[in-house]
């Protein structure tokens, strides 16, 4: 297939990306390249990179001209920032794949669109998302996907678009922008500098290897089926405060580097995700969590240049000031 990679120079996309050349897939991708967005993740990887925004209808025409396929992975993605600005989030995770669906449409193009597990809001222990929950975001990333979720929906039944989400949930690897608990942790720890963890540390997230979230996307582009949602979970259902003891251990590191903060406002207890729709299409995860989490560490330890270059960045820096200078004075 000739496949339409949207935020493929980002995280998950990038790849994604290297897995469909692997694949035989020819591959176009079309990147705003945002402050998350890296052409670096990308270094090697013959594919035909397109500069713009998905939010441009024009832009969006000329890199979908002879393709057979979309895949969505472009988004506004840090919970915290769209809790400080949310304009890009709408502009971006609604108004994009708004674009993205009318060329699908115009085009007869399949669409895969990459969401969250966020959108069904948290949920109190025992319990498990399926794909036809309520949705019931609680921030404005997640309300923002939520809106984009149901647009695809919309366009499966007005317009008969053949397309298909799936929902992901907290998903770690070599190449995360170093904002998301994961990244920020062990390139803090391995620094010397302080872990911010908000609140508690009791929250729950259900973490899932970058390698076991594509193929689930790869496989849902094969086989899935119009219309459908299928959540993708790791199966890994961690405290915050245990994620952390295990970034400890890995880095050499020792307690004394964790820093309890001010939480985030509106901050989810907890996701869980039921993958029994996926599983019975064929998907099976194959990195465990212990595994997978030390080979991220290795991958940061000897990436250095990678990380180190976005965290001198003004850019970051003035991020990382506004989010944690006061939460780390107190
Ligand atoms: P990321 O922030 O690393 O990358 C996003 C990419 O999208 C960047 O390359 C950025 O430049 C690009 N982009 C942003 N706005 C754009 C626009 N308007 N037009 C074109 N490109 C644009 O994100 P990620 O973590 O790789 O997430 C990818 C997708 O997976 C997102 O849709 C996200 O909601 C979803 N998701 C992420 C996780 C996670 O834990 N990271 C979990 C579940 C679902
Ligand atoms: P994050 O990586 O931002 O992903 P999400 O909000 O999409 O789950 O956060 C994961 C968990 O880690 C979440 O419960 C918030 C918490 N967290 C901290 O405790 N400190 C931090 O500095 C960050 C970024 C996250």
């Amino acid at each position: 297939m000739r496949l339409l990679v949207t935020g493929g120079a980002g995280f998950i996309g990038s790849h994604f990306v290297r897995r469909a050349v692997r694949a035989g897939h020819d591959v176009v991708v079309l990147d705003k390249l945002t402050y998350a967005g890296n052409l670096g993740n990308l270094a090697g990887v013959p594919q035909d990179f397109r500069h713009g925004d998905i939010a441009d209808p024009g832009i969006v025409e000329a890199a979908a001209r002879g393709c057979d396929a979309v895949v969505n992975f472009a988004a506004e993605t840090h919970v915290d920032r769209s809790i400080i600005h949310g304009a890009d989030f709408l502009r971006t995770n609604v108004n994009g794949v708004h674009v993205l669906l009318e060329e699908a449409r115009r085009s007869e193009l399949r669409l895969v669109h990459v969401s969250t597990d966020e959108v069904y809001g948290d949920l109190p222990p025992g319990r498990s998302s399926r794909e036809g929950d309520a949705l019931q975001p609680s921030s404005p990333y997640s309300a923002a996907k939520a809106a984009g979720d149901l647009l695809v929906l919309a366009y499966v039944r007005t317009y008969a678009v053949d397309a298909m989400i799936t929902r992901g949930s907290n998903t770690y690897g070599p190449n995360q922008y170093p904002e998301k608990l994961l990244p920020l942790f062990v390139t803090n720890a391995l620094d010397g500098e302080p872990l911010p963890l908000y609140g508690d540390g009791k929250q729950v997230r259900d973490w899932l290897h970058v390698d076991d979230h594509c193929s689930a996307i790869e496989l849902v582009l094969q086989d899935g089926t119009k219309g459908e949602v299928y959540n993708v979970g790791g199966g890994n259902e961690v405290e915050n405060v245990e994620i952390t003891r295990r970034v400890l251990e890995l880095t050499g590191t020792d307690e004394s580097l964790i820093r309890p903060v001010a939480d985030r406002p509106g901050h989810d207890r907890r996701y869980s995700l039921d993958t029994t729709k996926l599983e019975s299409i064929g998907w099976t995860r194959s990195r465990p969590l212990d595994e997978g989490l030390a080979e991220t560490v290795e991958w940061y330890r000897a990436n250095r240049h990678w990380w180190e270059a976005i965290k001198q960045s003004p850019e970051y820096r003035a991020y990382y000031e506004r989010q944690y200078a006061s939460r780390l004075e107190t």
